[in-house]
């Protein structure tokens, strides 16, 4: 592979949508951010320089960083976030993957605008397995508030109430049309009839999985999360925060304008909005006059449209690409997902309660050092290796009936492993404020989804049921509302790994936990030194 460097400067800049301007934090100006391009092999250096106000730093959302969890980037989990005037050098080696995934900031609410594309191109004279498009477009969705989200973060946790939901959701860093403010118009992509165009989806939305589609296009489905699947087609996609999803169209039409869109999949009743994000595919030698034929969004409920869509991935499983599930399992784990009520007292607005969420009951609280330093250097007192592998009380986590007790423990707790052992996650939801779709993210690794279904978890019955031929492997997963998806991946990977619902908010209430992986005993089987300019706290 060859170096690539990147210089990220992370500056405000002002920005105007929905008819109003603010300040937002950006990487070199820009939002979307610059997209970072590699070739599967390359060493990647990105020297990230901190110009605001905030402590920042950046994740690689999706990269394995095999031995090089230093370079991860979740503040407070494998580094000291930058400070400002500060700067640090991530440096890291795609080993195994192409594709597309994306970066982010990881620290507050930052990556509301603080994001960017990954593109992974495979290795030099290495075709896709499937016909070469004539053209790829990155398309980031994502969300806008009109106020300032760190604002929006810090005035809920204030209350003990639930943030504000977004005033927008975005394609490409505009609303839209149907929002009537835009001064620049929405995202356009020109196409020419007969050619086929990959587009690059990712949902850089902090809050909201999102359903996306084109008026009068199918959409061809050859990769996720920056792994092939079997291609099929599909008229409509849903996408968590954190995951992307890799598209063909086929510019069929003669001519014409048709709509995209992005609109909310919330499988509960919790939030309602409606707030769809539009942009336009044009053909060349349409005049600008003639009017562009709408796509219509799905109900937000519309769970069966997204379970259509989800329960169609499959790994593409070539011999070139071979699905490698592990079929012994070393760890079988257990973790409900869900949220909580702990006590507040200075919380008036939430009558002296707050929301919390967390992880089999345990609300992760976030260290003020970095926990891969802690353990690098066996600092004492940072963290505790005992996190429970199943949930500490047994009831009917999907019932209508909330336990008694919906208070949760706090803890900088992590799960232990050894090097290269085996882990079955089952990831159970619970209903306990209300049933909720949850976008699991494992940082360090891909795991294989090889079970969902509706309700409690049941061993004897569902496990019988798996899927450990083809199952789509990626490093993000809805839990469905009031269900349970099991993952399968191998601990080859030493380190400290972040696990949590890519849902900013669930994060901010504690719903994370990590993995400690230990070093093997054989070569290139641990962790690398940290860098000599690893941020201190
Ligand atoms: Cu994309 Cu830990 O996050």
């Amino acid at each position: 592979g060859r170096l690539r460097h990147y210089k990220f400067n992370v500056v405000t800049k002002n920005a105007n949508r929905l008819c109003s301007s603010k300040p937002i934090v950006t990487v070199n100006g820009r939002f979307p951010g610059p997209t970072l391009y590699a070739r599967e092999g390359d060493n990647v250096l990105v020297k990230v320089v901190n110009h605001v106000k905030y402590n920042v730093s950046i994740h690689w959302h999706g990269i394995r960083q095999l031995r090089t969890g230093w370079a991860d980037g979740p503040a407070y989990i494998t580094q000291c976030p930058i400070q400002p005037g500060q700067h640090f050098v991530y440096n890291f080696t795609i080993t195994g993957q192409r594709g597309t995934l994306l970066w982010h900031a990881h620290i507050l609410w930052l990556r509301a605008t603080v994001h960017g594309a990954i593109v992974i191109l495979p290795k030099l004279g290495v075709p896709y397995p499937f016909p070469k498009p004539h053209m790829e477009q990155v398309v980031i969705l994502g969300e806008w508030w009109k106020s300032d989200t760190e604002a929006v973060i810090n005035q809920a946790l204030k209350s003990g109430l639930a943030p504000n939901i977004s005033d927008a959701h975005t394609i490409n860093g505009h609303p839209g049309r149907i929002h009537g403010c835009q001064t620049q118009g929405g995202f356009h992509l020109s196409v020419e009839k007969g050619k086929s165009y990959m587009l690059r989806i990712i949902n850089a939305a902090l809050n909201e999985e999102l359903f996306f589609k084109i008026a009068g296009h199918q959409l061809t489905v050859v990769e996720v999360d920056a792994v092939y699947v079997k291609p099929f087609k599909t008229s409509t996609i849903v996408i968590a925060p954190g995951q992307t999803t890799n598209v063909i169209i086929t510019a069929d039409k003669n001519s014409g304008k048709y709509m995209m869109i992005a609109s909310p999949f919330m499988d509960s009743p919790i939030a309602v909005d409606n707030k769809t994000a539009t942009a336009t595919i044009h053909y060349t030698g349409t005049p600008s006059s003639s009017p562009t034929t709408l796509a219509t969004p799905p109900p937000q409920n519309a769970t069966a449209v997204a379970n259509s869509f989800i329960d169609s991935l499959r790994s593409l499983n070539s011999k070139k690409y071979p699905a490698k599930v592990p079929l012994k399992i070393d760890h079988s784990l257990y973790f409900t997902v869900g949220l909580g009520i702990n006590p507040c007292p200075t919380c008036k607005a939430g009558n002296g309660s707050r929301v919390v969420a967390g992880v089999n009951n345990v609300t992760f609280v976030m260290p003020t050092t970095a926990l891969l330093q802690a353990h690098y250097f066996k600092t004492k007192g940072v963290f505790t290796t005992d996190f429970p592998s199943n949930p500490p009380t047994v009831f009917n986590y999907t019932g209508s009936t909330p336990p008694a007790n919906m208070a949760t423990s706090n803890g900088t707790k992590l799960y232990r492993v050894k090097y290269n052992s085996t882990i079955q996650l089952v990831l159970q939801d619970t209903s306990i404020i209300a049933a909720e779709n949850h976008p699991i993210h494992l940082h360090g690794f891909n795991f294989f989804a090889v079970g969902k279904g509706i309700g409690n978890y049941n061993s004897k019955k569902d496990q019988k049921k798996f899927n450990l031929v083809d199952p789509v492997e990626r490093n993000t997963i809805g839990v469905p509302s009031g269900g349970w998806v099991a993952i399968r991946f191998r601990a080859d990977n030493p380190g400290v790994w972040f696990l949590h619902c890519h849902l900013e908010v669930h994060t901010t209430w504690g719903l994370k936990m990590a993995f400690l992986v230990e070093n093997g005993k054989g070569p290139n089987q641990s962790l690398l030194p940290p860098p000599k300019d690893l941020p201190k706290c």
